[in-house]
């Protein structure tokens, strides 16, 4: 491969932030008020008012994400100051700190800059804990920095290898705050980097025993972290039906792959063991129900949520969080062949359970529900699933929220709570057992497709059915990797699910405690 993806590092210090040496610096402006902040205030003093005649001339308002560059001019120690635009400063959030330095992360990168200071949290005031913004700070810097392109040989539009970014405050108990937070923001960032580049590699790089040889990868770099996969031999053996009849038309077969985080730490009787699945669709032609051939290619996305599932367990790995987690990843090739499955076949899936298929295309359900009934026969007891299920879904939501559904309203409001601390957005579904009774076959127990209504919520309904006594959610993230054009001028995957995912994990080991 021609690129390595850019190597990221956020720290923290203590300096006099007029001095130091950098090629850009960000620093934070608000579109409401005296717009200035102590330090936009004496970088101006410094600069000879070059900040402040931006303002007058009017180039400048503040709003959240637009950007402006002053030169340093030798009169500081910054090459650039990069004015980021944070809106009213009433409303400023750790969501918004981290969006605002996810675009400083990438002029960074344009501007071909190797140092990047970060002053965002400047002037926030005290509403903002120190320890969320530098984690949120932190995962902006991965955020907005990446690039996918590990395949490109033109050296014509080349970057840099690498970033290093470094939040400074002149306050050493600030930057100690800060520093606490930074830590678990490398951790997250570089776990959802690492997302983004398996989702972006295409399906002839990415199949199922590609997927679980990264799985295998990870666990083996974490000592908390064990990986088991089933192959076709053993998916036979334990009549994985759902699994081996979306495989079965693909040249690479099926896989299982089972990762298990084990707390070093004893965890509390009252902490369930937690299950993460995620569909690993490494790619999704339909089948024998084939798709239209325009934009077929996004199909490789198919996987995000598998690869969601992976990012969190890295992720988790690290931050060692008091709780038992499985990340269980169903990972298959749904293709024509001779050997496909085809409509008006009666699969048997794990749990025992027939389903009569409908439409070849409907295939995540069909190895989301042995994923599934496999978390309940590892005695999980909070399962949630996430997955680029449903074109339904992305006519409901857009791209910007993912849908969630579930039997359970505390497990709803956690994964809510942890949908407002990561910045991944969900919105709550409705369910009810009408949904599953469209689901109802005459000649199985269930098919594979409803009608045309409501086809996010139907699709959630047959998930859950395979959950057992589990308190259950699923996340439908189908317009979230899928027609992401371009995010801050990157395309291709955003990694979705990886911070969510950990979050709510993490809150879940915590039961709730805030900081
Ligand atoms: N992977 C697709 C869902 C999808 C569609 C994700 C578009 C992102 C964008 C899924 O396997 C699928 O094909 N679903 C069908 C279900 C239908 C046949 C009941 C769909 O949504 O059309
Ligand atoms: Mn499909
Ligand atoms: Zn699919």
């Amino acid at each position: 491969m021609a690129r390595e993806i850019i190597n990221v590092t956020v720290k923290t210090k203590t300096t006099d932030v007029i001095k130091i040496e950098t090629d850009v610096l960000a620093v934070g402006y608000y579109s409401d008020g005296t717009k200035f902040n102590k330090l936009s205030n004496a970088l101006d003093r410094e600069l000879g008012g070059a900040i402040s005649k931006l303002a007058e001339l009017g180039d400048f308002e503040g709003k959240c994400g637009s950007t402006a560059v002053v030169y340093g001019n030798g009169d500081i120690g910054a090459n650039r100051v990069l004015l980021i635009g944070l809106g009213e400063r009433k409303k400023l959030t750790v969501n918004c700190l981290r969006k605002a330095t996810s675009i400083a992360a990438n002029k960074a990168v344009k501007l071909k800059a190797a140092s990047l200071a970060v002053a965002l949290h400047q002037g926030a005031g005290r509403k903002i804990s120190l320890e969320a913004a530098g984690q949120a700070i932190a995962e902006g810097v991965y955020f907005g920095s990446y690039r996918y392109d590990e395949f490109v040989t033109d050296e014509k539009d080349s970057r840099l290898n690498s970033l290093d970014a470094v939040i400074v405050d002149s306050d050493s108990l600030a930057v100690k705050q800060l520093a606490k937070g930074v830590k678990d923001g490398n951790i997250i960032g570089q776990a959802q980097s690492y997302a983004r580049t398996i989702a972006n590699r295409p399906g002839n790089v990415i199949n199922p025993p590609t997927l679980a040889s990264e799985a295998r990868k990870i666990a083996k770099a974490e000592d908390t972290l064990s990986c088991k996969v089933f192959d076709e031999k053993e998916l036979i053996k334990r009549k994985a039906g759902g699994i081996l009849a979306v495989g079965s038309g693909s040249a690479s077969q099926a896989r299982l792959i089972i990762l298990k985080y084990t707390p070093a730490k004893r965890v509390s009787g009252k902490t369930p063991v937690v299950a993460l699945v995620g569909k690993a669709v490494t790619f999704d032609s339909g089948g024998i129900s084939i798709k239209p051939s325009a934009n077929m290619q996004e199909m490789k996305f198919d996987k995000s949520g598998g690869v969601a599932v992976l990012g969190a367990m890295k992720a988790i790995a690290a931050l060692k969080p008091a709780a038992t987690v499985y990340g269980i990843i169903p990972a298959a090739e749904n293709m024509p062949d001779g050997s496909s499955y085809r409509p008006g076949d009666i699969i048997t899936t794990l749990s025992g359970k027939t389903v009569e298929i409908h439409n070849t295309d409907a295939e995540g359900r069909m190895i989301l529900c042995d994923a599934i009934h496999y978390a309940t026969t590892e005695k999980c007891g909070v399962i949630v699933d996430i997955a680029t299920l449903t074109g339904a879904c992305v006519v409901a939501l857009g791209k910007h929220m993912a849908g969630l559904m579930g039997n359970d309203d505390k497990l709803i409001k956690q994964l809510e709570k942890a949908s407002e601390i990561s910045g991944e957005k969900v919105w709550h579904l409705p369910s009810g057992d009408e949904y599953l009774d469209e689901m109802k076959s005459d000649i199985a127990d269930l098919k594979n497709t409803g009608s045309r209504w409501g086809g996010a919520i139907t699709a959630g309904a047959f998930l859950g059915s395979f959950a057992g006594d589990a308190k259950w959610a699923h996340i439908d993230m189908a317009g979230m990797d899928m027609f992401n054009d371009k995010k801050f001028g990157v395309s291709g995957s955003g990694g979705f699910g990886v911070r969510l995912l950990t979050a709510f994990v993490m809150n879940v080991a915590m039961k709730g405690r805030k900081r």
